[in-house]
């Protein structure tokens, strides 16, 4: 298995309206559901989940004609184009395979899976079925992030140096009751993975390939086993170095990506999602004014979200394309947060050549430098 495969390409000619439905109904999926009911040419037609509760008011919510208690329900009865998997991630390998096995393709929630191996029995089971796979990594959608990647690929703004990317959440300790959330077997990961992923995702949609990482990991606060902080060095094919900081200990909350160029330095702070306003393209001293007016964000807005991101998997889908561009490389985040949790574990820099070892592709797990119990002058505050 190659890293970053791409999602597989359906040959097949799409039924029209394509048949949609929703696997786990808690929070993400309102986004889902919303966005698809203002897609044209799909309908949303079934919506499982073991919790009545959850389900009940769900399908009460965006009038889903069907309903059932497991997928496996789902998948017997209804013939579905698309399934969106947003369950917790250690359902995520599993209820892939189902749905690519039943025809469907897959729409699924991050992280992707809890670890590389089962991220490439999920990408072997659709190109077994010629069926494609999407991971939401939906901070890569909207205008600003296609012409700011277009602008780097074209060479325009020279050669990328030096990045900065942040996540900068603030996630109570009432975030971590939820039962799934804050271990190594049901969340996957801690921060790095659950938060920080996107905007690692974003960068890396920029940057493109990578080539090594080095990190630690920090339990400063909250009573999980994963960590609550991690710092980290990515180095990227390019020769570009990147200052990686994910974590949920940040009350004024941010996102925040900069990138220094040859020619320019390109900076976007957001929270969530972003629109042209968040991104700023600075020219370098030595760049002149017509050339950098050319690189002016396009008139035509779409913020980043879901919504952006399904548009343009469905206008794909629909058209017999199979996935498109934007949802390639659906394994690079968790590549880099894999080599993260290797290097903090390893104490090591992690070349990304590593990870073909089978040994580095296995769930995540890393010591936690735990100091939550230190007082403010350094001692333990017991
Ligand atoms: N892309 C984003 O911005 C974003 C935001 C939030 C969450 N997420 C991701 O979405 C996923 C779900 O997160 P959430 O916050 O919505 O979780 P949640 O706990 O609010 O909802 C999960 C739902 O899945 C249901 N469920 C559990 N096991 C199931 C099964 N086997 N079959 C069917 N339904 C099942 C639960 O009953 C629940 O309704 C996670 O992977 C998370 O990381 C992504």
């Amino acid at each position: 298995m190659p890293l970053s495969s791409p999602a597989a390409q359906p040959p097949a000619e799409p039924r029209v309206p394509l048949r949609a439905a929703i696997l786990g109904t808690g929070g993400v999926a309102h986004l889902h559901a919303a966005a698809l009911l203002g897609l044209p040419d799909v309908e949303l037609v079934a919506a499982a989940d073991p919790s009545e509760q959850h389900l009940g008011a769900f399908a009460e919510t965006y009038r889903v004609p069907s309903r059932y208690s497991s997928l496996t329900a789902m998948l017997a009865a209804e013939p579905l184009d698309v399934l969106h998997i947003c369950t917790p991630p250690g359902g995520h390998a599993e209820q892939t395979a189902a749905a690519f096995a039943a025809g469907a393709h897959v729409v699924v929630e991050k992280p992707a899976a809890l670890s590389l191996v089962e991220l490439d029995t999920m990408v072997d089971a659709g190109r077994a079925a010629s069926r494609g796979l999407a991971v939401v990594f939906q901070q890569r959608s909207g205008s600003a992030a296609a012409h700011v990647r277009a602008l780097l690929d074209s060479g325009a703004l020279g050669r990328p140096l030096s990045a900065l990317c942040q996540t900068n959440w603030f996630r109570t300790a009432e975030y971590f009751t939820v039962p799934w959330r804050g271990t190594w077997a049901s969340e996957g990961g801690g921060t790095t993975l659950s938060h920080g992923s996107h905007q690692i995702d974003l960068l890396a949609y920029l940057l493109g390939e990578w080539s090594s990482v080095h990190a630690t990991m920090w339990r400063l606060e909250h009573d999980v086993e994963t960590e609550d902080l991690s710092h980290a060095s990515l180095v990227f094919a390019s020769g570009a170095v990147a200052s990686v900081v994910s974590t949920v200990l940040a009350p004024r909350q941010s996102s925040l990506l900069r990138i220094d160029t040859e020619n320019a330095t390109i900076e976007l702070e957001h929270l969530y999602g972003h629109g042209h306003a968040h991104w700023r393209i600075t020219p370098a001293p030595h760049v002149d004014a017509r050339t950098a007016g050319s690189w002016a964000l396009p008139d035509q807005e779409i913020p980043s979200g879901h919504d952006a991101l399904f548009t343009e998997v469905y206008a794909s889908l629909l058209a017999g394309r199979g996935m498109p561009d934007l949802v390639g490389h659906p394994a690079r985040a968790l590549e880099i947060v894999t080599g993260m949790y290797a290097s903090a574990r390893e104490g090591r820099w992690i070349p990304r050549a590593d990870l073909e070892d089978p040994a580095l592709r296995g769930p995540l797990t890393a010591p936690i430098i735990d100091a939550r119990h230190r007082s403010r002058s350094g001692g333990s505050a017991a």
